[in-house]
């Protein structure tokens, strides 16, 4: 008892054929493909459906998975008038798990945890969850629900209904580049709290409602939106070392540096350094990148510490236009389809997940009369 790995630090809890992390060559592969790779071959919709059913699509079958999810894309009216009712100072990541919750009680198959149920569900989830979030952004900004145009791609049709336009190929590009990068991450602590919620065979809708709750922290998906957040206090390059130092001299945390597995480099950064680069280079704004780089050199030189992939994506969003708000919300936009992938996993072999604890409280007592 007196082994507790506080955190779970380095215990490995089950198996998995999802994705792998491997530190030590800086790699990162959803079911065997190194997420590079996909992310340069591949688009979006190609990496849910190889996350989702283990193997990349052929034509036929990508053509399939890409209806399903476009003729599951509307959300109800009463899901719409909820969303435009949300308390206007509520946060997206709050509505929107609210209003994944509240997509259970619609859901037709809510209580039918058969692998069939799970993966129609898992489709309608990914094919909703991006119009809930853009519908959240416009309602957000005072503007009018903009529905889903079953004409465009994913990516496409999420620029469409935030903004009523889409924006050029390489902005495309790099917003299919960061949903590829966040679509799975093995078992971090989101991805873990959805597989400890159906662990007790609860269901789908339940383990990702309670996903959002656990991505919503700043040590976690939260720290996208703190990264932008930063960016923005620092306002130019040459403030940006002492920005760093003064933090590090209050002993503060400097979000979107670090990592729980990745101790040395985060496998996904460059990737999303070269499309935030390429982002930059086509709004014609030169300083953000180099504000990023004063930071990231500043924390290797004082920390050691290297950028993770909120890093790069926080300010790839904000120069795509998105609400620093709604940073993590787009990050769910992409992380369900792995969501769903473990949830389905966890079924298919479950064991309830029930940890133990070491008492260390008020000895035993009796109540007293007096
Ligand atoms: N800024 C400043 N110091 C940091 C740091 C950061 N972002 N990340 C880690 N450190 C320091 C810790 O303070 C600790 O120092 P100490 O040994 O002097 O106490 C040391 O590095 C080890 O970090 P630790 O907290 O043990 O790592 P962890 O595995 O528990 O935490 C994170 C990992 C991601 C939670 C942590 O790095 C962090 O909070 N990062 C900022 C939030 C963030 O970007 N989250 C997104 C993760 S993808």
């Amino acid at each position: 008892m007196s082994d507790i790995k506080k955190g779970l630090i380095g215990v490995i809890s089950d198996e998995t054929k999802v994705s792998e992390v491997m530190p030590e060559i800086n790699s990162l592969t959803y079911r065997g493909y190194a997420v590079q790779d996909l992310c340069e071959n591949c688009k979006f919709e190609e990496v849910a459906y190889l996350i989702l059913n283990n193997d990349l699509p052929n034509k036929k079958q990508l053509k399939d998975f890409e209806n399903q999810e476009k003729i599951n894309r509307s959300i109800s009216n009463n899901l719409k008038n909820i969303i435009r009712n949300y308390p206007k100072n509520a946060h997206p990541m709050d509505t929107t798990r609210t209003s994944v919750s509240y997509m259970g009680l619609e859901d037709p198959e809510v209580n039918n945890n058969s692998p069939e149920a799970n993966y129609r569900k898992s489709i309608r989830l990914m094919a909703k969850m991006s119009t809930i979030v853009a519908a959240s952004f416009r309602v957000k900004r005072g503007e009018n629900i903009i529905d889903p145009n079953n004409d465009l791609g994913f990516c496409e049709n999420f620029f469409h209904m935030c903004f009523g336009k889409i924006p050029s190929k390489e902005v495309v590009k790099a917003f299919d580049a960061s949903m590829t990068l966040y679509a799975e991450h093995s078992f971090n602590a989101s991805t873990f709290t959805s597989r400890v919620i159906s662990s007790s065979l609860s269901d789908l809708h339940g383990a990702i409602t309670g996903a959002i709750a656990s991505l919503k922290g700043p040590l976690h998906g939260g720290a996208n939106e703190a990264v932008a957040h930063m960016i923005k206090e620092v306002g130019s390059a040459d403030k940006a070392k002492d920005f760093i130092l003064s933090k590090i001299k209050k002993k503060q945390l400097i979000m979107g540096f670090g990592h729980r597995v990745y101790r040395n480099g985060d496998s996904r950064v460059p990737t999303m350094t070269k499309y935030y680069h390429k982002t930059a280079k086509y709004y014609q704004n030169t300083e953000l990148p180099k504000i990023s780089k004063v930071l990231e050199d500043t924390m290797l030189k004082e920390k050691n510490i290297k950028p993770n992939l909120d890093f790069p994506a926080g300010p790839t969003y904000y120069l795509m236009g998105f609400d620093i708000d709604f940073f993590t919300p787009i990050f769910i936009v992409s992380r369900i389809t792995g969501w769903c992938a473990h949830v389905m996993e966890q079924f298919e072999n479950n064991k309830l997940i029930r940890p133990l604890s070491k008492y260390i409280g008020e000895p035993l007592r009796k109540v007293s009369n007096n």
